[in-house]
């Protein structure tokens, strides 16, 4: 079984496509020496450590997760920057943040309309968040072009048919503008980016195993049970596709649709 848990110890590493899409999230939030913010999703706080050396306010990393949490435990110690484990929805803040930040992890959550009924709560007046996120079902063809080879391997096929994608994706950025305006706030940008990036395969399946495995290898979206060979073939079959998707030069072109979205609370 994969969850964020279990692969918390090589996230840092591997996470290189969250990790160059976050700087634009800093473009679009400008932090200030002041802000207090909150990093939802922080994973293994390496962007909350980077968010600790823009502000002197407080900063508190939350994650769902309790082995990512321990992981930004122990990498991050900067003044003022705390972690703690929860989801996003169950939060109790009340005005007291002037940022929120959420790289990477609005995709999971499956129902988000109370997790930014929380995230409203949690801002002063007039404070802003900003989200960066794969959007759109096809997020990346080449990953779900890979899985698909998954849906049509005989070993594989009847576990995969009782899988429930648990991510989160709307095709437009109106939609997306649409669903922060039903929770209450004003959208001040929302684009939909779609990134290209080249890697060998072998780093196109770190960057797989890093974060989308989380959600293909996890018993919890399976209505049937998966057993560890499930898991093997499964890494198996998509690692091959990726070998497949390169092109002469042994590299591939690794595609992403992501969401830009700025929300400012009235
Ligand atoms: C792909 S990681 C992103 C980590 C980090 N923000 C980054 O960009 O490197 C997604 C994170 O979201 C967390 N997460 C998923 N659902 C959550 C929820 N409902 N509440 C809080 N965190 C959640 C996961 O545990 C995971 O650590």
């Amino acid at each position: 079984m994969t969850n964020f848990s279990e692969i918390s110890s090589r996230y840092a590493k591997d996470s290189l496509v969250q990790k160059s899409a976050a700087d634009q999230l800093f473009d679009l939030l400008r932090i200030t020496e002041e802000d207090d913010v909150l990093d939802i999703g922080c994973g293994t706080g390496n962007l909350t450590g980077k968010i600790a050396e823009k502000t002197g306010g407080r900063v508190v990393g939350l994650d769902a997760s309790a082995g990512m949490i321990d992981e930004a435990r122990r990498n991050c110690g900067h003044a003022g920057l705390s972690f703690e484990i929860g989801s996003v929805d169950q939060m109790r803040y009340v005005a007291c943040f002037d940022v929120i930040f959420c790289n990477s992890a609005f995709q999971w959550f499956k129902d988000p309309q109370p997790a930014l009924q929380a995230c409203r709560q949690a801002l002063r007046p007039g404070g802003r968040m900003g989200i960066q996120a794969p959007a759109l079902q096809r997020y990346s063809p080449n990953f779900i072009d890979a899985v698909d080879k998954v849906r049509h391997d005989p070993r594989l096929s009847r576990q995969f048919a009782s899988f429930q994608p648990p991510w989160f994706f709307l095709e437009t950025p109106e939609q997306y503008r649409l669903l922060f305006e039903q929770a209450g706030f004003a959208v001040r940008h929302a684009r939909i980016d779609r990134v290209v990036s080249s890697h060998t395969p072998a780093e196109v399946f770190r960057i797989f195993d890093s974060g989308a495995a989380a959600g293909y290898l996890n018993q919890e979206f399976y209505r049937l049970p998966i057993a560890g060979e499930y898991a093997g073939a499964f890494r198996e079959v998509v690692q091959k596709a990726f070998a497949e998707q390169a092109t002469a030069d042994g590299r591939v072109d690794l595609v992403f649709h992501r969401i830009f979205l700025l929300a400012r609370k009235p």
